[in-house]
């Protein structure tokens, strides 16, 4: 049992080490009024791992539509260039419904990091959605490595993103 730990904290190091080494990852970010002090915090710790932050605001606590910023991010991240977009509002709600509207956006509103994992793992999940006002059970920056670090699965999981695109095309 303790050999598997090991080689799997082992794994992960390995992970961070040369995505940061090879593969600089690049992601977008924006938030509304309701998750200033989480959008700070979060993209602090993405800095910190050696991701590029390409920060849209709001910084201020001046109220903004989560629509708006939902729609300013999902254009930057479908520019291209990045691996990942996380949004935040209030509650993570209303900005990933928005974020979802639009098409080539696969967003997960996530509570932990076993749903951000599985998010990754079969969704392939390209936005996550975090929710300032939410007292989480664990550290949302523990919740944002989980999403980072896990890979898609591919196979039967590809086939129903396929779904998913199909639907998106009104198919
Ligand atoms: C704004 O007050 C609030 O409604 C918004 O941040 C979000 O929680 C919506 O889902």
């Amino acid at each position: 049992m303790k050999r598997v730990k090991i080689k799997t904290d082992f794994n992960s190091l390995c992970k961070v080490f040369f995505s940061t080494i090879i593969h600089s990852m690049r992601c977008v970010v924006a938030n509304d009024h309701g998750a200033v002090s989480l959008a700070r915090r979060l993209t602090a710790h993405l800095k910190e791992r050696g991701i590029d932050v390409n920060y849209l605001g709001t910084d201020k606590e001046e109220s903004v539509d989560y629509p708006d910023q939902a729609e300013k991010c999902a254009k930057e991240f479908l520019k291209g260039g990045y691996d990942f977009a996380l949004v935040l509002c209030g509650t993570g709600i209303g900005i990933s419904i928005a974020a979802n509207k639009i098409k080539g956006i696969r967003c997960a509103l996530v509570q932990d990091s076993y749903s951000a994992e599985m998010a990754k793992r079969h969704n392939n999940a390209n936005m996550l959605s975090f929710g300032g006002r939410i007292e989480y059970k664990e550290e949302p920056e523990k919740i944002l490595d989980a999403f980072i670090d896990a890979e898609f699965e591919g196979g039967r999981h590809q086939r129903r993103i396929d779904k998913i695109t199909a639907l998106e095309n009104h198919r």
